[in-house]
């Protein structure tokens, strides 16, 4: 039995990735910051239900205690995250720039070191961390991309710092797989459903990454279509 973790699965990406992987047999957490939210999620979903806010450190203590003493962890997919407003270079301060670090890095590094004792004990442990194709620094900067042409500061480089986080852990630990996803532009809240997929495409990376096996990457960044350029 595979039990896994996902941040933010209250709704959207997360939530599409708990109703697939629960299909294919998992044993699903929703992680929810919000106890009502995630109880009508996990209700929906035929999902366990766990209260997890990544930026507060005795709430993913009290998490990873609750997960430890129902069993342990196998996978562990960090997918909570928030984009804030798209300030560009000229107007961005660093005030605007911590709340999208403290979620989309902080909160990865919060909860993945919170859980590491969990996933050490799994005979095939897996982290998958929800990134961005606006983390790459290759497709970012090249000329005539408009699908990259975002100009906001704060989210790109806090996915960025994310996709380095990623490569550190798994640098750190080769007994697990541990890779960096991106979803593509998918209609959530996130950014007002303006997105050109649907969270069924956009969760698909997601899932797949969560049921790479023991032979299979880590340390990569992935889209639905295979690896991305940093
Ligand atoms: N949608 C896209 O086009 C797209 C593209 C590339 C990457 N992504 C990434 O995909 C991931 C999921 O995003 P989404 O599009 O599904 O957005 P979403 O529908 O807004 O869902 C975000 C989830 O994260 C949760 N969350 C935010 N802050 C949290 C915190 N401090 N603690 C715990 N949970 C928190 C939200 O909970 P609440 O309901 O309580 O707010 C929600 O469940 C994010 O990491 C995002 O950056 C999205």
């Amino acid at each position: 039995m595979t039990t896994t973790l996902i941040t933010g699965a209250n709704k959207g990406l997360g939530f599409e990735t708990a109703r697939r992987l629960i299909a294919a047999g998992h044993t699903v957490y929703v992680g929810s910051r919000d106890p009502e939210r995630g109880r009508r999620a996990a209700e929906q979903l035929g999902a366990r239900m766990v209260v997890i806010d990544v930026t507060d450190d005795a709430s993913v203590a009290a998490a990873a205690r609750t997960i430890e003493a129902d069993g342990g962890l196998d996978v562990l997919v960090n997918n909570a995250g928030i984009e804030g407003n798209a300030v560009g270079a000229v107007e961005v301060t660093a005030d605007m720039l911590r709340p999208l670090f403290d979620t989309n890095v902080f909160g990865v590094v919060r909860v993945t070191h919170a859980f590491l004792p969990l996933l050490r004990r799994s005979a095939a442990p897996v982290v998958v961390n929800v990134s961005s194709g606006l983390a790459s620094k290759t497709l970012v900067s090249a000329v005539g991309t408009p699908t990259y042409a975002y100009p906001g500061v704060a989210y790109p480089a806090s996915k960025a710092a994310l996709n380095m986080v990623t490569v550190q852990y798994a640098k750190a630990l080769p007994d697990m797989r541990i890779n960096a996803v991106e979803p593509g532009y998918t209609a959530t809240d996130l950014n007002a459903h303006s997105g050109t997929q649907t969270v069924e495409e956009g969760a698909e990376i997601i899932v797949r990454m969560a049921q790479v096996g023991p032979d299979g990457p880590t340390g990569g960044y992935f889209d639905v279509k295979g690896s991305l350029p940093w």
